[in-house]
């Protein structure tokens, strides 16, 4: 709902100041894929890296979030669509506070996906697609609920009896099925160097 008896502050300190400062731009990468397919610890291990050469970054993680922030939304498709909405909105805060941000959610919707990318800004929001079977996802299991999930214990399941819309224009794919985390936290630097985004 839009509040119209609210006026926005401008800021003095600019999103443009605070990358000069820190020497690179403020981005959203925005990770997505099937449960097990390697978001968090690809955000992470790409964080880790990224810190290491001086960069500001925050790493934005489902499991994290919804015990907090959201933690009042459910897995259905409405639950979803508003945990994402509420993502991307906090994302663009910290881009405007000069942060390498990494978000780690399935975001198994093309719509929900594409109003992130409309909200954020073309130019700010990377969408990496990090591509596993799940056949693959099942096997890893980390968590334990895809078999909880094959036993009903769990309803709504991605991949399993709620759909995954894999992306239709990522600006990445990473193939987790193939490649192992070194490989493919290389191709992320490698598309991050590219692109001018560290200064
Ligand atoms: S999203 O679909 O709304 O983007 P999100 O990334 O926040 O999902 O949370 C996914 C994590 O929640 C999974 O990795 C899993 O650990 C847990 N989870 C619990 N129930 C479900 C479910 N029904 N579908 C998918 N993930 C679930």
């Amino acid at each position: 709902m839009m509040n119209s008896n609210i006026i926005y502050h401008q800021a003095s300190v600019t999103r443009e100041g605070r990358n000069k400062l820190n020497n690179h731009r403020s981005v959203v990468l925005w990770f997505t894929g099937l449960s097990g397919s390697g978001k968090s610890t690809l955000a992470h291990t790409l964080e880790e890296k990224l810190f290491q050469k001086g960069c500001r970054t925050f790493v934005l993680d489902g499991d994290n979030v919804r015990h907090g922030l959201n933690s009042n939304l459910d897995f259905s498709e409405a639950g979803r669509a508003e945990n994402i909405r509420r993502i991307s909105e906090v994302s663009k805060l910290m881009l405007e506070a000069g942060l390498i941000v990494m978000t780690a959610f399935i975001s198994p919707i093309n719509k929900d996906r594409n109003e992130a990318r409309g909200l954020i800004s073309n130019d700010n929001f990377i969408e990496i697609y990090c591509k596993a079977s799940i056949e693959t996802c099942e096997a890893r299991d980390v968590k334990g609920f895809y078999k909880l999930a094959r036993s009903g214990k769990i309803k709504n399941y991605t991949g399993i009896d709620s759909p995954y819309e894999a992306p239709e224009n990522p600006d990445l794919i990473i193939d987790t099925d193939n490649q192992s985390i070194e490989e493919s936290v290389s191709t992320i630097l490698n598309f991050i160097e590219l692109n001018g985004i560290i200064i």
